[in-house]
């Protein structure tokens, strides 16, 4: 069963009914103020960082779900009915109902009483604001008189504090209003330098910012009571808490449109310009009264709104192709490519399973987020990569996370896990295949932020690498520390305490217990390592490297076999985890996929052997979990992994994650067929018939699906914000169409479906617009290569040395 449709000549996907199975969202703003939508218009906005800095309040866990958002009531002056456009919250019958999420904005509408009317939502490339533009049309053949009374709640600030700290907070808000516009101004008066503003374009007749007075006692959203009189008081909050509301009166004429633009910004002032006049308590409006003017104006709005849709066409143009399928087409030429920009932009942070106030920016999440991201927008790739860098540690080691505010690191959700400092060789190396730039690698960068500590980002590298050398352990595998991918496997800490956090607990002391999967890990990052130190000229470097990879391998080979596939790890009693010899937990897909993708057992047939254990005992039809079997109790010695019922997030669950990593090492066995058999199973586009079971959103991946062991096997959960969106956008392009960044140039190997004719893209790839068709001839993955026309040697197109801006690469596969 479908809630929608997808409408892939204007990118967007169209929610035809509004009671999906869960809020359906998007996200406004792709660079310093956010906004996260649903298709009810519930949701919130931040600037940069949904913890410190959070516009409008929103209370997760509620019921509906999805309560508090961008609401726009209307209320026809003859009936005094009132109702909600984007049905929530006072969900009334609506007719035509719909929300197109397009790429950065979303348009949400219906009809009711005779009065259409819909609301297109976006925020302004680089600006901090956002635009509610209400179109309302009246569809009776008389006059209608039309009430829009539209309204936002403002949180004060900090999130978490705004949810806990009510004996303070109730005292301290404060708003200011003038001509006609709402100014929130909590703690403007000590030590913030920004406010809030909801503005309107109309002149408005009455405004409300007490929430107390705009919803009445024992009243909520559904039915506000000033709502329901039709008429605001113009009410200035002391404490309690503060909100924002117009009310614009309308007399429309049969079949006239009009249109209203409300305006939600963020202003910072310069700290000796706070107050006007200077010495006083009111805010100086002077430096942001310009651009609340400028898109008040429905010309520049719309104007704005255009200029966002070519910022989208101009990013999205970078990669696009023409395959068989179309759930492919869909996914990588629209939704995937767009989730990468959200992972990247907010990590794990904002969204509507991810609170904003839980976790920062992850070191692991964030180089991986680059796969997906970097050929999108490099500068900022760029950026990313010394900030995290930055919070690296002297010892190669890193904070989990870092605060994208302070871009400090901490240890809220705790350190020390042993496969974080390689995915900055990972994230890295995906950077200078991208842009070629190898001035990255001199910059001079801080460890732990210490000024005075910096050293060039090759260094870092080095570290990396050394972090995990002077970690091994008894089998000469690397310690896993507090966990490695899997943030559950929490092998040092054995918990018996209710609610003790499993991610900062450690009371073992870390000498016994391995991860096979780091290993692999560090095969792949070690050899990426190699090439960059041989690019520049460090020979010895690369060998020395390429010495410990080959050792490393070997020791994989030797004690991370289990016969049919790579064990997962060794405990802290020096036992075996995912192997036969467990009752549970007996193979494991993380070991397994990563170890492939290295190519590690390649040659030796341990990579087939491997995977075929992975296709008999983990594959499902709904995509391939994490273990076999699942932990049916919980293990004092295995952490959270077992503290989850079986068939639900790292026990057991789907995790869409490291579903790439099995598809990667499938190509890597030249198994088109069953890497895209794969692809298409976690693939939300090809799963759109069965919403009613998955659930989320049907245009973005979802962190996990439900695995076989679960009573609600095939349901997703956590949609948006998971390293599910880099890799499987890197999984299908890279290694599937085979449309490679590699240090050199671009390489084209494609292992696709035998039943594939071909496929055409376009690629723009270091100022080049390579234009690729491949034509299967035969049903292998042998490809011979012609460039504008002339054969080439091997499968790598490097740029053309002279200047040229297009080439024509043709590929023939046999
Ligand atoms: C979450 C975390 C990620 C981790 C994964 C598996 O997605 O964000 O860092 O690797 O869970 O535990
Ligand atoms: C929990 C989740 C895991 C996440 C971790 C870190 O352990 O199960 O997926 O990565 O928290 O926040």
């Amino acid at each position: 069963m479908k809630f929608g449709t997808f409408d892939d000549q204007s990118r967007e996907y169209v929610i035809t009914r509004p009671d999906t199975p869960l809020p359906w969202i998007n996200y406004l703003g792709c660079q310093e103020y956010f906004g996260i939508i649903s298709n009810t218009a519930g949701g919130y906005s931040f600037y940069r960082d949904a913890k410190l800095r959070r516009l409008t309040r929103y209370r997760y866990n509620n019921v509906p779900m999805d309560s508090g958002g961008r609401y726009i009531y209307l209320r026809d002056g003859e009936s005094g009915r009132f109702w909600s456009p984007s049905w929530q919250p006072t969900r009334h019958a609506a007719e035509n109902y719909s929300c197109r999420h397009g790429l950065g904005y979303s348009v949400i509408g219906s009809d009711y009483d005779g009065i259409r009317a819909h609301t297109r939502y976006f925020v302004p490339l680089d600006e901090n604001l956002e635009i509610w533009q209400l179109t309302v049309l009246n569809l009776h053949p008389a006059k209608a008189r039309i009430s829009a009374f539209a309204n936002i709640e403002f949180c004060l600030w900090d999130a978490q504090d705004d949810a806990t700290n009510f004996q303070r907070n109730f005292n301290t808000g404060q708003v200011e209003v003038e001509d006609g516009v709402i100014y929130h101004k909590t703690e403007y008066r000590e030590r913030r330098n920004h406010f809030a503003y909801f503005a309107c374009s109309e002149k408005a007749s009455a405004f409300e910012t007490r929430r107390d007075a705009f919803l009445g006692p024992y009243r909520g959203w559904d039915r506000p009571a000033a709502v329901e009189a039709g008429q605001l008081s113009s009410g200035i909050a002391h404490g309690w808490s503060p909100i924002g509301a117009h009310q614009v009166d309308l007399e429309l004429e049969p079949g006239e449109t009009r249109q209203i633009v409300f305006l939600l910004g963020y202003h910072e002032n310069p700290e000796d310009q706070k107050f006007d006049p200077p010495g006083s308590q009111t805010i100086n409006k002077s430096l942001v009264k310009p651009t609340i003017a400028k898109y008040l104006n429905a010309g520049q709005a719309d104007q704005a709104f255009a200029r966002l849709g070519s910022y989208w066409d101009g990013l999205l143009n970078i990669f696009q192709v023409d395959t068989p399928d179309i759930h492919t087409n869909r996914m990588v030429n629209i939704w995937n490519a767009y989730q990468c920009m959200a992972t990247f932009n907010l990590s794990r942070s904002a969204s509507f399973y991810e609170s904003g106030i839980g976790r920062g920016l992850g070191f692991r999440d964030s180089n991986q987020d680059l796969l997906g991201f970097v050929h999108m927008a490099p500068a900022r790739a760029r950026e990313r990569i010394l900030d995290l860098a930055s919070t690296q540690l002297p010892t190669g080691g890193a904070y989990h996370q870092y605060q994208p505010l302070t871009k400090r690191g901490n240890n809220d959700i705790g350190s020390g896990f042993n496969d974080d400092p390689h995915w900055l060789i990972v994230g890295v190396s995906a950077y200078l295949k991208e842009t070629g730039d190898w001035t990255i690698l001199d910059e001079p960068v801080p460890y732990d932020n210490a000024p005075g500590s910096e050293t060039p980002l090759y260094e870092h590298l080095e570290r990396s690498f050394n972090y995990t050398l002077s970690r091994l352990g008894p089998h000469g595998l690397p310690l896993i520390g507090r966990a490695d991918w899997n943030d559950c496997l929490n092998l040092n800490c054995f918990s018996s305490t209710p609610g003790q956090s499993f991610q900062t607990t450690t009371n073992k002391d870390g000498k016994v217990a391995e991860s096979v999967f780091i290993a692999g890990l560090f095969v792949h990052s070690g050899r990426e390592l190699a090439a960059i130190a041989s690019r520049r000229g460090l020979n010895a470097d690369a060998a020395s490297y390429l010495a410990e990879v080959a050792k490393m391998e070997s020791v994989i080979l030797e004690h991370g076999w289990d016969g049919d596939w790579f064990l997962r790890a060794y405990n802290d009693f020096g036992g075996k985890i995912g192997s036969k010899e467990c009752e549970e937990g007996k193979i494991f897909i993380e070991s397994n996929g990563y170890c492939t993708l290295a190519g590690i057992g390649l040659n030796d047939g341990k990579a087939l052997s491997a995977l075929a254990a992975v296709g008999e005992h983990l594959a499902t039809r709904h995509g391939i979990v994490v273990q076999q079997p699942a932990y049916s109790h919980y293990y004092l010695e295995m952490g959270e992994i077992s503290s989850y019922p079986p068939g639900y997030k790292e026990n057991a669950g789907i995790f869409c994650h490291v579903n790439p990593w099995v598809m990667i090492g499938e190509t890597r066995l030249g198994h088109g067929d069953r890497a895209h058999d794969y692809y298409t199973r976690i693939n939300p586009s090809a799963r759109e018939e069965i919403s009613e079971l998955h659930r989320c959103e049907p245009y973005v991946y979802a962190q996990m699906i439900a695995g076989k062991d679960a009573p609600t096997f095939g349901e997703a959960k956590n949609s948006w914000l998971t390293g599910t969106a880099a890799w499987n956008y890197y999984a299908i392009v890279q290694w599937i169409l085979g449309v490679r960044t590699t240090l050199d140039g671009l390489e084209i190997a494609p292992v696709i479906p035998a039943s594939w004719r071909g496929f055409t893209a376009t690629r723009i790839f270091r100022g080049v617009a390579y234009k690729i068709s491949i034509e299967r001839k035969g049903p292998g993955n042998q490809i011979a290569l012609t460039v504008d026309g002339a054969p080439i040697e091997g499968n790598v197109v490097a740029p053309p040395a002279d200047g040229r801006k297009e080439v024509t690469v043709k590929g023939v596969l046999s």
